[in-house]
């Protein structure tokens, strides 16, 4: 396969070179194209050596072969590594003012950035939002990590190992498991209005169903993503071309738009933290002291959404819900009652895996870590995990197409 490598001006250049002899031993072709930059800190004969090809920044050289955009057009994958704040707002922008920006601009192929700034640089609005506009054009970001940063300081803005670039790489060029596929998440935490400005609500932060999502289009799926009361900050994860947000509020908001994306769907998961219950009566006015003490507030049963897509299914749809418990530590019960409890709930909403996570006041919800397993239809467990919410999300989206073949 031919691989253009662009390097650009950031003391991770060094880490790069490791990364071509990675692609290189794997039998790909790889065309290095540095930045002036980025040959302050890694010279041209490294690249030529490493990568057995001839090595330039220029856009003169070759013009008869028209090289500024040939490359681009002959890429079938190009990554930047390591990719600068700078190189990220050229990308934006889309300038082209040396060889790497003009093969940028010329390829159709995909593109995996892997950046390396200082923290500052990294978390500034400005490279953010250029963040958010290329992932929205469909450039896979790779990383950056936590860690010791060039100065001594520390924070995000590492270079990910090149390990790791060669993996995203590999799989931004493979066909994914659930190419072509339609698939409907549910995510966040529903709010039951009590007046208008009080609400009764949860703690679920949406980061599961986000992370189900956004590993789900990358293994090609087309996902719509009905998002709960979602904050901006865990939704910005989930921009991608191939990913559809519906924001909603109430339970029979989150109802309505789960039964529209389920109708076209191949698999459904229902990630979101749905209230079992809402006011009886919303008032039309905010309650006040003054309207009299409130206390308490009559509540009516929601409709079990989940249980509600099972009956109208799809043929061979495959509908995956949640179960959160609490176990002994967080004052619930004992491990063999909770799975007990996870199958009962299965066999009672007919769901064909039932991903069981513990919950309490310091995990499941709210944090980026979560541990889970995953029941199937015989009340086997099929599946486990614990780690990034990442982690849990490629899990259950492996049982789901083990369970479709
Ligand atoms: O019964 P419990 O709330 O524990 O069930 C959790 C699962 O059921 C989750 O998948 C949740 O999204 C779904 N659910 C639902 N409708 C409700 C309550 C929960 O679909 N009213």
């Amino acid at each position: 396969m031919n691989i253009v490598v662009g390097v650009t001006g950031g003391i991770a250049a060094y880490k790069t070179v490791h990364l071509v002899r990675l692609l290189t031993k794997a039998g790909h072709e790889v065309t290095v194209i540095p930045t002036e930059d980025a040959l302050r800190f890694v010279g041209l004969p490294t690249w030529e050596a490493i990568s057995r090809h001839p090595v330039t920044t220029s856009v003169h050289e070759d013009v008869a072969k028209v090289r500024h955009v040939a490359l681009g057009q002959a890429a079938e994958l190009v990554i930047v590594a390591p990719a600068t704040a700078n190189t990220i707002a050229k990308m934006t922008a889309g300038l082209a003012d040396d060889l790497l920006g003009t093969t940028l601009l010329a390829t159709v192929a995909p593109v995996v950035i892997a950046p390396a700034m200082h923290a500052e640089m990294w978390q500034h609005p400005a490279t953010q939002s250029n963040i958010a506009t290329l992932r929205e054009r469909g450039v896979r970001i790779v990383g950056p990590a936590d860690g010791e940063l060039a100065g001594g300081d520390s924070g995000p803005g590492r270079m990910s190992e090149p390990e790791e670039i060669f993996a995203a790489a590999l799989a931004a060029i493979t066909p994914g498991d659930l190419d072509g596929r339609r698939i409907a998440v549910s995510a966040g935490g529903t709010r039951e209005p009590i007046d208008p400005v009080r609400y009764l609500g949860n703690r679920s932060s949406g980061r599961q169903g986000v992370a189900l999502a956004v590993e789900a289009a990358e293994r090609g799926a087309e996902v719509v993503l009905v998002a709960a009361n979602i904050s901006h900050d865990v939704l910005a994860a989930a921009q991608h071309p191939r990913i559809r947000v519906v924001g909603v509020g109430a339970a029979a908001e989150l109802g309505a738009a789960m039964r529209e994306a389920a109708a076209e769907a191949d698999a459904v998961v229902m990630a979101a933290a749905v209230a079992d219950y809402r006011p009886a009566e919303v008032a039309a006015h905010k309650l006040t002291k003054e309207s009299g003490p409130l206390t308490s507030i009559e509540l009516v049963e929601n409709e079990d959404i989940v249980a509600g897509l099972v009956r109208d299914r799809r043929a061979g749809q495959v509908i995956v819900g949640f179960a959160a418990e609490t176990p002994v530590a967080g004052g619930g019960v004992d491990d063999a009652e909770l799975m007990e409890r996870a199958r009962r709930k299965q066999q009672r909403k007919g769901v064909d895996l039932l991903v069981v996570n513990e919950v309490g006041w310091d995990r499941g919800f709210e944090a980026a870590e979560n541990a889970v397993r995953i029941l199937g239809s015989g009340g086997a467990v099929v599946g486990s995990a614990a780690g990034s919410k990442r982690e849990v999300a490629r899990a259950i989206w492996d049982a789901v197409v083990k369970l479709s073949q």
